[in-house]
Parts: C-alpha cells; sequence; structure tokens
C-alpha cells in the first residue's frame, strides 16, 4: 500500500512504501540520497549499501533527476529537525529512468521555463502554487455553502459580450454566424438567482485583450457571485468576508508551501475585514496629490493601484466609479446619475484589482436606455432585459479573476504563474 509524504509524522518507525520521483540526489561513497516528492511533499531517503539489496543498489546508480521510483524503508525523525521524516531505505524499485531532464538548478530563463510549462509544473515553486491555488478554490466552495449560495454553471459559448465587445473571442457557429467565448458569467447568474436567491459560477473566461502585462491572461477563470435582494454596501461586505476567509484558510492550510514561496506569512494574517473604502472621486484627488498624472475620468492603471494601497495592509475598494468607464449593467448611483453603484477590491503589496463588482440595474426602462447607449444589439439582451420585467429586485454581484488572487496570496507578481498552462497574447503552447 502507498503511503504518502504528508502523513509520514503517522508511521514513525515504522515501514512504509513511498512512490514519487528523485528531484535530486547525490552520493558519497555506500551511501545514496535522494529527494523524493510524491505530490503531496517532499523526504529525503538514505539508502546505505549494507541496508538494501544488491538489486536495490544497482537500481540507485541508474537513477537520474525525475527517475520514477518506489521506496520501502523504515520513516525516522531527522535528529535535528522535529517536522522533518527520512526514510532509511529497505528496497529501490525503478519504475522508469528519466532521459536527460531540461529544467535543472541552475537559472532558466522565463520564456524556456514556459515553454516547458508541462515539466516546469514539478518544480517546487510551481508545485507550492498549485497546492495554494486549491486551497483558494475550496476556500471558496466551502465559503459559499456555508452562506446559503448555490453553484450554478454558466455557459461559455454566448451570443453577446458581458464586458464590453472590444475584447471578445470569435468562434464561427454552424449557420447561426459567429458566437463568442464568455468573458464572465455574470448574466447568465443574474438569471438564476430568481429561482436560487444566491448563486456562483467558477469557470474559464475569455479576454481577448492584446495586453502584455503580468496582470492578464488571455484565458483565466472567474467565480462570479450574485445575490437577490441586495445591495451595493451589503455587496462588499461580501466579498470582504469571502477575501478574509480564504486568506485564513491559505495561512492555515499552506504553512510549508508558503515557506517555499517566502511569503511573509504576517501580511496574510491582515488580511481581515473590514477593509478601506475610498470613492473614486476621492482616490483620484490622492493620487494626484500622491504625485501621479491621473485625470478625472481616466481607468486606474497598475501604478495607481500600488500608490493607492501602498500604506494599507487590507484591500481598499474604489466605489461609485463614473459610469461611462464601467459596464452597462451597473446601476446608477441614485445621489450622482453619472455615477455607478460598482466597487474595485485592490490587494495591497501591489496586486491590483482583485475583484470587480456592482450592484445592477434593476429597473426596465434605465437599463434598455443604457443597452441602446453602448450600441449593443437589443435582441441578444431581451432575455436578460426579461429579469426586469418578471419580478425585478435589488441585486448585486461580483466576480474575483482566480490567478490574480492567488498571486497575491503567494506574493507571485505575474499571473502566468499561476495557472497550470497560462493562455497569452504570444503564447498558446504547451
Ligand atoms: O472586473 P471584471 O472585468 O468584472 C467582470 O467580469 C464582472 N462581470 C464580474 C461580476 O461582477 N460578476 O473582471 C473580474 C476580475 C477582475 O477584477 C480581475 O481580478 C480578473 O477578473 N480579470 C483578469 N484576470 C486575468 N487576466 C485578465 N485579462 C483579467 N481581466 C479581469
Ligand atoms: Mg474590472
Amino acid at each position: 500500500m502507498q503511503t504518502f509524504i504528508k502523513d509520514l509524522a503517522k508511521f514513525k518507525d515504522q515501514e512504509v512504501t513511498l512512490k514519487g520521483w528523485v528531484y535530486n540526489f547525490r552520493s558519497s561513497g555506500s551511501l545514496y540520497f535522494l529527494q523524493l516528492r510524491d505530490g503531496t511533499g517532499f523526504a529525503q531517503i538514505v539508502v546505505s549499501q549494507n541496508g538494501v539489496d544488491q538489486k536495490s543498489w544497482q537500481n540507485c546508480e541508474q537513477i537520474t533527476q525525475e527517475t520514477s521510483i518506489v521506496v520501502m524503508g523504515q520513516v525516522s525523525q531527522h535528529p535535528k529537525m522535529p517536522d522533518v521524516y527520512e526514510i532509511q531505505a529497505k528496497s529501490i524499485e525503478i519504475i522508469s529512468v528519466a532521459a536527460e531532464y531540461p529544467i535543472s538548478n541552475k537559472e532558466h530563463g522565463p520564456e524556456f521555463l514556459l515553454d516547458n510549462r508541462h515539466l516546469w509544473l514539478r518544480s517546487t515553486k510551481q508545485w507550492a502554487i498549485q497546492q495554494v491555488r486549491n486551497t483558494v478554490i475550496n476556500a471558496t466552495y466551502d465559503f459559499f455553502a456555508q452562506n446559503n449560495f448555490i453553484k450554478i454553471d454558466s455557459p461559455i459559448l454566448t451570443p453577446n459580450a458581458c464586458e464590453g465587445t472590444t475584447t471578445l473571442f470569435e468562434v464561427p457557429y454552424f449557420d447561426m454566424g459567429k458566437a463568442y467565448l464568455s468573458q464572465s458569467g455574470q448574466l447568465y447568474i443574474e438569471a438564476a438567482i430568481f429561482a436560487h436567491g444566491r448563486v456562483f459560477d467558477f469557470g474559464p473566461v475569455f479576454r481577448a485583450e492584446k495586453s502584455k502585462t503580468r496582470r492578464h491572461l488571455t484565458e483565466f477563470w472567474m467565480m462570479d457571485a450574485e445575490m437577490a435582494f441586495v445591495e451595493h454596501e451589503e455587496n462588499m461586505k461580501t466579498q470582504e468576508a469571502l477575501i478574509s476567509y480564504i486568506a485564513s484558510q491559505v495561512v492555515e492550510k499552506n504553512v510549508k508551501e508558503l515557506a517555499i514561496l517566502e511569503r511573509d506569512i504576517e501580511a496574510l494574517k491582515k488580511i481581515k475585514a473590514p477593509f478601506g473604502r475610498i470613492t473614486y472621486t476621492d482616490a483620484i484627488k490622492k493620487l494626484q496629490a500622491l504625485g501621479s498624472d491621473i485625470k478625472d475620468g481616466d481607468d486606474l492603471g497598475a501604478d495607481d493601484e500600488t500608490l493607492l494601497t501602498q500604506d494599507s495592509v487590507t484591500p481598499i475598494f474604489v466605489e461609485k466609479w463614473p459610469k461611462i468607464i464601467k459596464a452597462f449593467y451597473m446601476k446608477r448611483d441614485p445621489e450622482n446619475e453619472n455615477f455607478v453603484l460598482g466597487s474595485d477590491m485592490i490587494a495591497p503589496e501591489g496586486h491590483g484589482e482583485v475583484i470587480g463588482g456592482s450592484q445592477r440595474e434593476d429597473d426596465y426602462d434605465i437599463l434598455l436606455a443604457r443597452i441602446e447607449k453602448e450600441g449593443l444589439n437589443r435582441a441578444d439582451f431581451e432575455w436578460y432585459l426579461d429579469l426586469r420585467k418578471y419580478g425585478s429586485v435589488p441585486h448585486s454581484g461580483f466576480g474575483y479573476g482566480l490567478e490574480r488572487l492567488v498571486g497575491w496570496m503567494c506574493g507571485i507578481h505575474h499571473v502566468r504563474e499561476t495557472i497550470p498552462f497560462p493562455r497569452l497574447v504570444n503564447r498558446l503552447r504547451p
């Protein structure tokens, strides 16, 4: 039976069988030290020529980086590091001797590593990032299950834009002309709140943005949440509760991974509700005072986001945006027609916008006017307008970008490292 490295503490002084890959090794005379990883962790295997049969010793001599093996041996606690367990090998069996491995311990350039993403995923740091990503995903599901949300799956092939027509990927769609890859499931999950009250979706979305920044992917994972009878302020409260919960789960479950990533855990521990709030108008004034050349009416650039949060340990909500720079579905601010009840959550430490959200326009006529003003095809939105005809209610929602959130949790500034197989303007392989 296979034992997993993460469970070794339970098997102290017992005999176990481990299965995994050798990521490093050295030998000295009659000893081999094999560094083994099995997906759940990392352990050192000590093989002494006297402690194993002849075949096992010969097998050790064949081992290369990434060779897959089965080890049988006794678990012993490290004499100096009580959290670390080693295996005193009794036998070593080879599953497959690896050919010369292209990724070594020396430095490689990012393009080389991305070309070898299928192998790079095995590297310790990349392993840690995907483990954190998994915690973020599970924490998200937990949070929603505990707060009366159900998951609703939104379609990927759609007839219309959600986030503006300039970043749509087109796909030929039989004799119906073109379909578009979803930019966000939001509009569809809005329909579902009239059946289920509170819902979320989680899946890949697509943006044909020619942005070559460290925060943009052409395919990324979005979680959209939507709530009936919830207005702007409660929308932000839900977001800060979700993000605080996710951060606490990462701190609790990923101690080992955060150490590998050299992530400052104290910074993560400070991600606790309530988060700061500032209106767009005040944010512009503050940025100008801090020396930014941003003008009233501009969207916030990455540098502005960093500047705005430079003294903050929690994220900051920038709320009440000018309606002309935000999506058509955002509800106008009753206090000022030119603004909408939308908010962006800006993460500290230079990680930037991680969530976009808003109260939704629930008035049929105003929404229709917005759709027409934006030059969107009314026929594509009839179904969406229907939601304002049959039992319309105030409602709000938000969406996070998983890769940006994971990057922030890990302290990684390039989203391309936070998704297993990044899709960028200039990259479709592997
Ligand atoms: O701000 P966005 O465009 O909002 C929406 O799509 C809404 N429909 C969400 C909603 O209200 N349900 O995107 C949401 C988040 C951003 O805050 C950002 O974290 C991420 O998605 N994001 C990207 N991540 C990686 N690459 C890109 N090109 C991204 N564009 C947005
Ligand atoms: Mg946004």
